[in-house]
């Protein structure tokens, strides 16, 4: 029998669960209420007949996800619907992704520190994972030559995420484009998890044509930049019909389809995002100024390079044994979890911040208050 085991954030929020009851860690934009979603559009929730939903996704669905793909990027090739497959999640179609592409052996190229299974899946498999290690020294910017030096003939698959969980910094679509022409260069596939790309409140050029080329896939889902992490759907665009067809099948035997009432409600949401994605932006800008604020209150304590775009950053503490202990001596004192940075593959002392939520003020009181009254050592 092999041995499973739990995402590492995971099981660190799962170890602290007594303890804590707000988080300073959460990945999400703020969520709206389900009775909030349906002022959009009542109608389309209550006609939905409560049956299956198809394999590849709801057809009116997939065309929005296409739309919303075309509207926030810039390839020369229009999409249709049935270049999208929906998903429960981001995380199923990337799992999805994996099983279709890669084999042990199969080398891959990943940015870290990374959303845990971005390099647990790959190493999981015996595939072997090259990664381009993002520092503080650079403000965690990572350029071409960072590419070029761990990409080769035997690579299968590049792994992007941008803007990046999480260091909140991003890739343009001048690195984009480099990339890109990397990948066609080898033939590699080239993956580019998009789940924050619409937390763009900087109005930076994040718009990339990866899938001009045929061996690139885009994952995008609702829980992000969208907040709805409880509507479970995500979803993968490929120009690729012989890659689709794959996933597909793969989706087919994991959970044959989503809910029905979950592809409604999304449908819902991406025909609104301008107005969810606006308000969710705001949030996010407020509380980048208010922790900003903070670190020039406690600069002895905190440092930390603001996220260019997205809902994470790193925030360096200094003056302390360890992340975890640190961490886990504010989730018992204050109720406030910080998940520490190596739970995402970064040794020092820093842990992730996360700045959708509109109670971010409020956590942030505490969290100051903790500061004020445990000097550091
Ligand atoms: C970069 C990245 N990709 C994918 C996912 C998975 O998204 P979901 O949990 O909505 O499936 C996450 C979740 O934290 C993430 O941060």
């Amino acid at each position: 029998m092999s041995v499973l085991r739990l995402p590492k954030h995971i099981a660190y929020s799962q170890g602290l669960s007594n303890e804590v009851t707000k988080s300073l860690s959460d990945s999400t934009a703020q969520a709206l209420t389900l009775g909030e979603l349906l002022q959009f559009s009542v109608n389309d929730i209550e006609a939905t007949p409560l049956q299956y939903s198809p394999v590849q996704g709801d057809a009116l669905l997939r065309q929005e996800i296409v739309n919303f793909h075309q509207q926030l990027n810039c390839h020369s090739d229009t999409l249709e619907a049935d270049n999208a497959v929906t998903f429960c999640g981001a995380q199923e179609a990337l799992s999805a992704i994996y099983q279709a592409l890669l084999k042990a052996g199969d080398e891959i190229v990943v940015l870290t520190p990374s959303y845990p299974s971005l390099v647990t899946m790959a190493k999981s498999k015996g595939v072997v994972v090259r990664e381009i290690a993002l520092s503080a020294d650079n403000q965690w910017q990572v350029n071409i030559e960072d590419f070029t030096k761990v990409v080769n003939e035997k690579t299968q698959l590049i792994v992007l995420n941008s803007p990046h969980n999480p260091t909140g910094s991003i890739i343009d679509s001048t690195l984009a484009e480099q990339v890109l022409q990397l990948a066609q260069r080898y033939q590699c596939y080239l993956l580019s998890d998009d789940v924050s790309q619409a937390s763009n409140y900087r109005g930076l050029t994040l718009a990339h044509g990866y899938l001009d080329y045929s061996k690139s896939i885009v994952v995008g889902v609702m829980s992000k930049s969208f907040g709805l992490a409880g509507i479970r759907i995500g979803w993968a665009v490929t120009p690729n019909k012989a890659l689709l067809k794959i996933l597909i099948a793969i989706k087919a035997v994991n959970s044959i389809c989503c809910s029905k009432i979950d592809e409604a409600l999304a449908c819902i949401a991406l025909k609104n995002s301008h107005a969810i994605l606006s308000r969710n932006n705001e949030i996010i800008s407020d509380n980048i100024k208010l922790f900003s604020a903070l670190v020039l209150r406690h600069k002895k304590r905190l440092s930390w390079y603001p996220p260019q775009a997205g809902i994470l950053a790193l925030v360096e503490v200094k003056n302390i044994e360890t992340m975890t202990a640190w961490s886990n001596a504010l989730a018992k004192k204050t109720g406030i979890l910080t998940l520490p940075s190596e739970l995402f593959g970064l040794q020092g002392n820093y842990f992730r911040l996360g700045l959708g939520q509109k109670s971010f003020a409020q956590t942030l009181v505490k969290f100051e208050r903790y500061l004020l009254e445990t000097p550091p050592c």
